[in-house]
């Protein structure tokens, strides 16, 4: 039996999400806005373009559009010099075990991120030829929580959206797995990701045997 396994990149593939938050949270301090973690929670996994909105939104700020094309700009430019020094050691723990079974197994991966800076970052980390197919922010019209993004990944796998499983460590990437009627899979906190069918805290909580039913279910 072959399912389609979609992962989530930021914050699940690897440990960018941090990197988003910081970059984020410098550009909102910048213009005397501030958030908190747990609003940043709402930023997981959502477009540039719909971070930025938020945030204008939680300063009660509007700005001219483009003022908000720089902001968006320097915001990514930030995001990039940390990035820039990415490699194979920011990937998440057990993320090459995981990979390497579907693999084994012959079970298609695609990608499903709503970044654009997607492909750059799973060459930096020496992940990108794993990937059957890779859709990202490039590709889709519509944010996470629509399912586009997953939707489309299933489409390039040729795999059913039922017989699809997505990773995701967001709340909106949670609630767009279930919005294409995929299994969705939470990888971080309990309470922030109980929309989920499982979570789990990281893939080191994954075991082969779970992998196994997951694909001969
Ligand atoms: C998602 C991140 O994967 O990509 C969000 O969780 C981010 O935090 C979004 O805003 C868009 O990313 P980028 O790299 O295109 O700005
Ligand atoms: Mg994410």
């Amino acid at each position: 039996m072959k399912k389609g396994f979609i992962f989530d990149l930021d914050g699940v593939i690897v440990d960018t999400a941090k990197y988003h938050f910081l970059a984020w949270k410098k550009l909102a301090n910048d213009i005397g806005i501030d958030f908190t973690e747990t609003q940043n929670e709402q930023l997981k996994g959502v477009s540039r373009v719909k971070s930025l909105e938020k945030i204008l939104s939680w300063g009660n700020k509007t700005i001219p559009e483009d003022e908000f094309m720089e902001l968006m700009a320097k915001k990514n430019n930030d995001y990039l010099s940390y990035i820039a020094k990415m490699d194979e050691s920011e990937i998440l723990p057990d993320v090459p075990k995981v990979l390497n079974y579907l693999k084994k197994e012959d079970q298609p991966i695609s990608l499903g991120s709503a970044s654009k800076n997607a492909r750059q970052i799973l060459k930096k980390v020496n992940l990108i030829s794993d990937f059957n197919a890779v859709v990202d922010g490039n590709d889709v019209s519509k944010a996470k929580p629509d399912p586009e993004v997953f939707l489309n990944a299933a489409k390039l796998l040729e795999i059913t959206p039922e017989n699809c499983i997505v990773f995701e460590d967001s709340l909106a990437g949670v609630q767009a797995a279930n919005n294409a009627n995929m299994i969705s899979i939470g990888i971080g906190d309990k309470d922030v990701l109980k929309e989920a069918d499982y979570v789990f805290s990281d893939f080191t909580e994954i075991s082969i045997a779970f992998l196994k039913e997951l694909i001969e279910k």
